[in-house]
């Protein structure tokens, strides 16, 4: 089939490339000219594992194409994805600026009958709203029919969660509709439940706030843990045992970050004190969240009791390991904290510095390993747990740093590799 993909975001990009290597014909339409001709070439403009693989084959195979002129890039598409952002405006809710200029762009240069598939994260009724637009705007006799299908990918796994992922929603009031978006998907084989436009759309924003519930959760039983000497992994673990918890998301640590958790639990807060309803749960959620990210600081205050002047090392920036991701990363909250406090703060990670040195204060330090980070550090921070974070060599700690003093915001190690060699090790609801 020929698809048209707007937006060439990570949802956009990855969907479009994917689309292309199960067969189908697929142009990528951005705005941006620079990231355009890259992509041309085969370069991803982010990073995301085995996507650039997958773009350079289809890109020689003919089967997937960029360009920035949406009236080509829409020519005979039987479907349209839109995969255009949705920012966090100041009061929460979602910015549908861009949604507002895509549905411009598909009235006023579509000529043939097509399915708009809308993938970006929107709020419930958006669909119907982006419906309207088309049909108000609509310049050819042409017939346009809307179809909600959410994406449920993970950054740092988008290829594996496209092809492997647990379930495809679709949501529209046409069947023909409905039917070629499964059509278009079913090389994936993943199971599809077809439904309803605003049911669709309530999937997304209910799996992430349930999913982030989960996080707080486990995040606030690792707080008592912590109090009352039990260990939060093993509460994990016996709970996760019963199929109906089930044992995923139950990794106590520093909070959640990245560019959808934040953002989408905010959304829905929004979403339902606009029909009224108070989502004291998910607010919840929120707050305990918040009140995580900054609880290594608080460990580290009261172990040291000031942190003025101290020389402290952080070691992973971005807000999950296997991306450059620094949107809602903890470390974020975390060195504005240290900062602030007069703590000289020495920063590494392996792939997110540059995003990290827009986002951060001016004052700290980056260096280009975990050696020079920790070297005559007074205590180490670990925020995110990258594989060669968590294969420091604990044993040498002890001869490089001032004081070795590590302060695990991830639980990346065991309690009893911790025992045998000489550092005092802080983590997250387990027992020291
Ligand atoms: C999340 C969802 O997992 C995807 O299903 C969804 O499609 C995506 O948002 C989206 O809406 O686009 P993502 O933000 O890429 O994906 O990352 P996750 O792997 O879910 O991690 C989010 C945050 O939760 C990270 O900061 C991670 O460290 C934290 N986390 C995750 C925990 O603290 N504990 C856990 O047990 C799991």
């Amino acid at each position: 089939m020929k698809i048209s993909v707007i937006g060439t975001g990570y949802v956009g990009l990855v969907t479009g490339v994917c689309l292309s290597d199960i067969g189908h014909q697929v142009t990528c339409i951005d705005i941006d000219q620079q990231k355009v001709e890259k992509m041309r070439k085969g370069i991803s403009p982010i990073f995301e594992p085995g996507l650039e693989e997958l773009m350079v084959k289809n890109i020689d195979a003919e089967r997937l194409f960029f360009t920035t002129d949406h009236k080509a890039g829409f020519q005979n598409a039987q479907a349209i994805y839109i995969a255009v952002g949705t920012p966090q405006n100041g009061d929460g809710s979602a910015n549908l600026l861009f949604i507002e200029q895509v549905a411009k762009d598909i009235a006023t240069q579509v000529t043939n009958d097509v399915v708009v598939v809308t993938k970006s994260t929107v709020p419930v009724g958006t669909n119907d709203y982006i419906k309207k637009l088309i049909q108000e705007q609509l310049v050819n006799d042409v017939k346009v029919e809307v179809v909600s299908n959410p994406e449920f990918l993970r950054e740092g796994s988008a290829v594996k969660d496209t092809f492997y992922g647990d379930r495809i929603v679709i949501g529209s009031d046409s069947e023909t509709a409905a039917s070629l978006i499964e059509e278009v998907n079913k090389s994936f084989g993943i199971p599809v439940y077809k439904t309803d436009i605003r049911s669709a759309e309530m999937i997304k924003y209910a799996s992430n706030a349930f999913l982030a519930t989960k996080i707080s959760f486990i995040n606030e039983i690792s707080n008592i843990c912590e109090k009352t000497g039990a260990n939060v992994e093993d509460v994990a673990i016996g709970m996760g045992l019963d199929q109906r918890i089930g044992n995923k998301f139950l990794n106590a640590g520093i909070g959640y970050g990245g560019s959808c958790f934040p953002k989408d639990t905010n959304a829905l807060v929004q979403i339902a004190g606009n029909v009224e309803h108070d989502f004291e749960l998910l607010k919840s959620v929120i707050k305990v969240n918040n009140d995580q990210q900054r609880l290594l600081v608080d460990k580290a205050i009261n172990r040291f009791g000031t942190l003025s002047g101290k020389r402290v090392a952080i070691l992973g920036l971005a807000f999950k390991p296997n991306t450059d991701d620094m949107r809602e990363a903890a470390s974020i909250k975390i060195s504005q904290e240290l900062v602030q406090m007069g703590a000289e703060v020495v920063a590494y990670d392996p792939i997110a510095m540059e995003n990290a040195k827009k986002l951060l204060p001016g004052a700290i330090m980056y260096v280009n390993s975990i050696d020079e980070a920790i070297l005559n550090a007074d205590c180490a921070f670990i925020l995110t747990e990258w594989d060669e974070i968590k294969k420091i060599d604990l044993s040498n700690l002890n001869n490089v740093m001032q004081e070795a003093v590590l302060f695990d915001g991830r639980n990346c190690f065991s309690i009893e590799e911790t025992k045998n060699v000489n550092i005092e090790y802080h983590s997250i609801g387990r027992p020291s």
